[in-house]
């Protein structure tokens, strides 16, 4: 039996399709393919570096229905048949206890493991982190100040979450590069099969971190997020050990791997465009609106963590078959002229701000306050303190992350010595 069946109305492929959609090269500007997708074949299936077939969905009302639509299961096993099981990629079948988080979990679990978290992971606990994320952002500035230049995201965007969400946490601050780079490697596994294997033991290095950190949390319990998820309790409901590891786990990742590109787009965003970069300096009330602009124009996730067809499912015409797996194209859907008017120019004024990029309905992000406080922070404190900021490299030579979900600026040197009058545009010229 075929793992997908043969489906006669999609197009199998559009000309200059590019080769890997994890790839640098790809993240870059992603949106012009988007752009051709959403017109010319809205529900398109691709061939991903890993081989797998994935469905990509591109339209805003699409994109929308797909995150909400219980038809589409987030546990493998609730969409596919034990054929398609059977025959999965043997990549699927690695770390199964570490796919019992949020993400990958469809109601009941899903329900049950969502009011736990929400208990303790509160937009309370995330405000009550303001002057703390306040007073870092200052200090990561202090040390950079006098040097007149920065590479933003590993001096500013990185450490900043990093930190933010390893003291929430309660764990060590100061391990912070490790658990990062462990993290970088499994997030950018998709990229090829070489990478796939890269993966796997920094999986189990972050794996056996978080074990580590939850024996040592047992025998001390503190104020902090760990305690509270091993003691935690809903109507009778508590967290499994492997239910324990993948939430904290998710929640560790999550909290730094994004708000890094959040802060980071964002800023090469506004570096790109002088007459907004003005207007946010000179009016730093326009933070929240910015903030959720940078979130819109540059999608820090670009795609929505898997969904899979529960049965044959019908998006714009065309037939996903039962254990498809699909993409919910956030960028693209954040792109749609359908939904927004101008949508390749950034305004950070734009109202409404329909964006998608936290997702939609029982998966909608559950640290989009946080991440939103720490950019607004950030990036007002930024302007505030370095109001002469400037690329020290034309755009195109920027190097970004690679990896199918997440879409970020791996690197973004800034100079902000010589005071200039207002905010000049860089200069390619000397690039
Ligand atoms: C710019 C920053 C962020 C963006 C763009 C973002 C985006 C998203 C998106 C699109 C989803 C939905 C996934 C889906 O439907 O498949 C999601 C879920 C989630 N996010 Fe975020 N996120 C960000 C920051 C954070 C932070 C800071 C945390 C934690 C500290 C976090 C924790 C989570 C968790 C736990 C879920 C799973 C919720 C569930 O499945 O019920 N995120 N995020």
């Amino acid at each position: 039996m075929r793992w997908f069946p043969r489906i006669s109305n999609i197009r199998r492929s559009l000309a200059d399709e590019p080769a890997n959609l994890a790839s640098p090269e790809f993240k870059a500007n992603p949106f012009p393919f988007y752009a051709r997708l959403r017109d010319e074949a809205p529900v398109h299936r691709m061939t991903l570096a890993t081989k797998e077939s994935a469905w990509l969905v591109t339209r805003y009302d699409d994109v929308a229905m797909v995150l909400k639509d219980e038809r589409f299961a987030k546990d493998i096993a609730n969409a596919m048949t034990p054929e398609q099981l059977r025959r999965l990629p043997w990549f699927r079948k690695l770390f199964p206890s570490l796919r019992r988080n949020l993400v990958n979990l469809d109601p009941p679990d899903h329900t049950r493991l969502r009011a736990l978290a929400q208990k303790v992971f509160t937009p309370r606990l995330m405000e009550q982190r303001r002057v703390r994320v306040e007073r870092l952002t200052e200090e990561l500035l202090d040390r950079v100040e006098r040097r007149g230049t920065m590479d933003l995201v590993r001096d500013y965007a990185l450490p900043l979450p990093t930190t933010i969400i390893a003291e929430i946490l309660g764990v060590p601050v100061e391990d912070r590069n490790r658990f990062h780079r462990w993290s970088n490697a499994v997030l950018s596994a998709g990229a090829s099969p070489g990478r796939l294997w890269k993966g796997i033991p920094n999986a189990w290095a972050l794996t056996r971190y978080i074990r580590t950190s939850l024996e040592t949390r047992r025998a001390q319990p503190r104020d902090d997020l760990i305690s509270a998820f091993i003691q935690v309790e809903e109507g009778g409901a508590v967290l499994s050990e492997s239910e324990l590891v993948a939430m904290v786990l998710l929640l560790l990742v999550a909290g730094h791997e994004t708000t890094v590109n959040l802060i980071g787009n964002g800023m090469l965003a506004l570096l790109e465009h002088p007459e907004q970069f003005e207007k946010l300096r000179n009016d730093p009330s326009l933070i929240k609106p910015a903030v959720e602009e940078f979130l819109r124009y540059t999608s820090p996730v670009e795609i929505a963590p898997e969904r899979f067809a529960r049965e044959d499912v019908s998006v714009a015409g065309v037939t996903i078959p039962r254990g498809g797996l699909v993409f919910a194209v956030i960028a693209s859907a954040n792109r749609d002229a359908r939904q927004f008017s101008e949508p390749d120019t950034l305004d950070i004024t734009r109202d409404p701000n329909r964006h998608l990029s936290f997702g939609l309905g029982p998966h909608f992000c559950l640290g989009a306050p946080l991440a939103r406080l720490e950019a607004q922070i950030a990036i007002v404190t930024l302007l505030r303190r370095l109001p002469n900021l400037r690329l020290k490299l034309r755009p195109d030579r920027l190097p970004w992350r690679r990896g199918l979900l997440l879409r970020g600026i791996e690197s973004l040197p800034v100079s902000f010595g010589a005071r200039v009058k207002g905010h000049e545009p860089i200069n390619t010229a000397a690039c």
